[in-house]
């Protein structure tokens, strides 16, 4: 089963690589003091009014996760326990806040916005404390990152990154559920350390 979950994430990551995003979006207008005040405040709507102003389109970051799951967790925030709760109130706002960095430049590259997007995404998890969390409210992040996605072209990259979050969590805890989660992880690693040793074996000769 766990071979078998390492091969669907595998090959959903190869085939994000067709859909690299070239993509330069151009201002449509002025910077807003609304859309603004909606990024300090970690609401939903700033990642529509961050598409409109900067489009990179519905495979961009800002509508396909961004806006996404910020709606998917405005959605089921009541199957969060307070913590949870308050945590969501907290990633959300950390998110928002740093992506507007990029909200009032004049063009963007939509790959690398995607790519600041992803650490951002990765760091703020870990900075709000999404370790002490996630094991309390798993069967509520389950429904977030519902398992159809998984069969979504793309959404590879969310597994991937829930699985490294969620081993670091191992790494901080130990607790056997997360050792669970680490020995996932290690699985994968072992797979790219066969790549690695074949391309030494293959550069020696
Ligand atoms: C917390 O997040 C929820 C869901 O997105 C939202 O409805 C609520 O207004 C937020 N609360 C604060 C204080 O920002």
């Amino acid at each position: 089963m766990k071979l078998c979950l390492a091969a669907i994430v595998l090959c959903f990551g190869l085939s994000e690589a067709f859909f690299f995003n070239r993509r330069t979006a151009t201002a449509t207008g002025e910077a807003s003091p609304q859309c603004f005040a909606q990024g300090s405040a970690g609401r939903c709507e700033f990642y529509s009014c961050f598409e409109n102003r900067l489009p990179c389109g519905s495979r961009g970051y800002m509508s396909k996760y961004g806006g996404y799951y910020c709606a998917r967790f405005a959605e089921m925030y009541d199957t969060f326990d307070q913590q949870g709760k308050d945590w969501i109130n907290a990633s959300s706002r950390c998110m928002t806040e740093r992506l507007l960095a990029y909200y009032n430049q004049d063009t963007v590259q939509c790959h690398d916005l995607a790519h600041f997007a992803w650490n951002t995404w990765s760091a703020c998890y870990q900075e709000t404390g999404f370790c002490n969390v996630f094991w309390a409210n798993r069967q509520a992040f389950w429904n977030v990152y519902q398992f159809r996605d998984l069969f979504n072209l793309g959404s590879g990259k969310i597994w991937r990154e829930m699985i490294q979050i969620t081993s670091r969590c191992a790494a901080l805890r130990g607790s056997a559920e997360f050792t669970e989660r680490g020995g996932f992880q290690g699985m994968i690693e072992n797979i790219r350390n066969i790549g690695d040793r074949i391309r030494n074996t293959v550069s020696k000769k």
